[in-house]
């Protein structure tokens, strides 16, 4: 199973995704393969926020060592699962991804986009760091929910 994990700068949410899943697969012992992503190149090559990986730590994981990368083409026959923070996200990744892919989009909040409302994790870039931590606990929480769903193969 390759999983990506996509948002606007790949500095805050998507780089913490990556830890999150990267931590729960391995207690889970799944050989996941997990990346992540940004839509936009503004960021390219700079590790995580320090907030980000601030709130990381306090999860126990550090992210320090990742860089941010913009969404290629590739990964839409790379990956099996790719999987949008927001809905802007999401629309980008779908007007990316053209008719003919190998990898499921979704929302990680929603990863079957079966609610009419795009459910979110909103972007913490402009906030402070409660809201780092805020969004840290709901990626986990997100996260956990979708091991649960898709299974450990990452069908369903
Ligand atoms: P992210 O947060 O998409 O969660 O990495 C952002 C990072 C940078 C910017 C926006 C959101 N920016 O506008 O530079």
């Amino acid at each position: 199973m390759k999983l990506l994990l996509v948002c606007l700068g790949n500095i805050c949410r998507s780089p913490m995704a990556e830890g999150i899943f990267r931590q729960l697969t391995q207690q889970r012992g799944l050989p996941w393969e997990v990346d992540s992503a940004g839509t936009a190149d503004y960021h390219v090559d700079e590790p995580p926020d320090r907030r980000a990986q601030r709130a990381s730590a306090k999860l126990g994981m550090s992210i320090s060592e990742l860089r941010a990368r913009q969404v290629q083409a590739a990964d839409f026959s790379y990956f099996d699962w790719i999987l949008a923070m927001d809905g802007d996200n999401l629309r980008q990744l779908q007007t990316l991804a053209g008719n003919k892919h190998k990898a499921r989009l979704g929302l990680l909040r929603d990863p079957f986009l079966q609610h009419p409302r795009a459910l979110e994790i909103p972007d913490p870039y402009w906030g402070d760091m409660e809201d780092f931590l805020a969004c840290a606990e709901q990626i986990q929480q997100a996260a956990e929910a979708f091991l649960q769903n898709v299974g450990e193969d990452g069908k369903q």
